[in-house]
């Protein structure tokens, strides 16, 4: 089997764990290519749910074998903390994998994270506060640290020092807070090095070898397309590359092994922070998405923003990512509407566009332009096959799917890992 990618379509949480499951045991590696702590997963398995923010979902899957891959950027502290968490529910997590070149996060840049963010003021990006911008950006300025520095304490330590030449001037000069001390940083890394080691491997090779003995990957972004730093509502995004071409920079995995990508799209929207969201409702109707999706953060806890489903913006992730097959997700939550909007293009100060605006000033003006497709009042839960689903809610699909330019081979209807109703398998 070749690798198979899934990304987010909107602007995350559109539910990929859905799709993971639905892979389930047909899948050797599940691989995080992307973000750090910022992401969020929960994973409901019988009774028992998970709330997942680094570790990839695979690590759930007895006989997977989870990777964090060299695109993530790595909090030692939640990464212990979540494999202890899992320990203690009796999870095995041993079998976990930790790319060599990923970057770790260093206390400083969760500090720079949230003061950046207060000095923006009206301007900020709502960020999760978690350090990630800054790691990348220490990334691209070349004054990262690896989880291999972790393992030469005289390395670690030039390159802290190295680093911390340019952070305590930000945090002293602009940001008026006191800089930490190079021996502070160094020992705060330094206290997880002999735990962290047995973990640590070249996954570049490992995975290339299992895709060699025809073993199936699978690469799980974190984030979605709308947030990628590149294909994004910038700078309204995250800094890492949540889209399919960063699956194969922050994985190894060369472009041409991939050929299934997976698209996961929520059947309506939701959004958490700052940036534009056409569809987004002010009303009760929001009011409704958000209570009865339960749309508030599992990483920060903040209400999500709700909005009706954008086919501008599934069309774009479909084009972006080159998507073979979309997963709708949460269809049960439209249950017991009169008429379900769908927005088909926008209108931009008089001027229809069916695709996204090329510049981003004219994307914040966007309305949203509706078709109207008639509601259903039946339980969902149980279909498992299309055909078991009520017919307007079959009319939804089959609408939402033309409109999106990918076949939806599954929806979603329930929470439960099993509550999915499989329209073409996808393995
Ligand atoms: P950062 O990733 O913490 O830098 O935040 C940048 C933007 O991405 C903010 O608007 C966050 O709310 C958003 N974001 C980051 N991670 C997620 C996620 O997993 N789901 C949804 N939004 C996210």
């Amino acid at each position: 089997m070749p690798a198979i990618a899934i990304i987010g379509a909107q602007w995350g949480d559109e539910g990929k764990g859905k799709a993971t499951d639905l892979l389930g045991s047909s899948v050797d590696y599940v691989v995080k290519f992307n973000g750090g702590n910022n992401a969020g997963h929960t994973v409901v398995i019988g009774d028992e749910k998970y709330a997942l923010h680094l570790l990839p979902s695979g690590i759930l899957t007895p006989g997977c074998t989870p990777v964090i891959g060299n695109g993530v950027v790595i909090d030692l502290d939640v990464l212990f903390h979540e494999i202890d968490g899992l320990e203690a529910r009796g999870i095995d997590t041993s079998r976990l994998v930790v790319s060599a070149s990923a970057h770790v996060i260093p206390d400083y840049n969760r500090t720079i994270d949230k003061v950046t963010e207060r000095f923006l003021g009206s301007r900020r990006i709502g960020t999760t506060g978690r350090g990630i911008g800054p790691t990348y950006a220490d990334k691209m300025n070349r004054i990262g640290i690896r989880v291999q520095d972790l393992f030469d304490e005289s390395i670690l330590r030039q390159k802290v020092e190295g680093a911390l030449e340019l952070k305590s001037q930000i945090l002293t000069k602009v940001y008026n807070r006191k800089a930490p001390g190079v021996d502070e940083i160094v020992d705060g890394l330094l206290v997880h090095a002999d735990r962290l080691r047995p973990y640590v491997a070249d996954t570049v090779l490992l995975l290339n070898q299992a895709l060699d003995r025809g073993e199936t990957v699978l690469l799980e972004a974190g984030q979605a397309t709308l947030l990628d730093v590149d294909h994004g509502t910038y700078p309204f995004v995250t800094s890492s590359s949540a889209t399919a071409g960063g699956a194969c920079t922050g994985s190894g995995i060369p472009p041409m092994r991939m050929d299934q990508v997976i698209g996961i799209v929520k059947a309506y929207t939701t959004r958490v922070g700052e940036g534009p969201f056409p569809t987004e409702l002010f009303d009760d109707a929001g009011e409704h998405l958000r209570k009865v999706g339960h749309e508030y953060g599992t990483t920060t806890g903040r209400p999500r923003r709700c909005g009706w489903y954008d086919s501008v913006v599934a069309r774009y992730a479909a084009r972006v990512n080159g998507v073979t097959d979309f997963v709708l997700t949460k269809l049960d939550v439209l249950t017991g509407l009169e008429q379900v909007p769908v927005c088909v293009a926008y209108d931009v100060n008089g001027v229809r566009h069916d695709e996204m605006p090329v510049n981003q000033t004219d994307f914040h003006h966007a309305k949203p332009i509706f078709e109207y497709l008639p509601g259903w009042w039946e339980d969902i839960s149980g279909a498992r096959t299309f055909a078991d689903l009520p017919e307007n809610a079959q009319n939804y699909v089959k609408a939402v799917e033309k409109l999106s330019g990918a076949r939806i081979s599954a929806v979603g209807v329930g929470p439960a890992r099993d509550e999915t109703c499989v329209v073409h398998p996808l393995v």
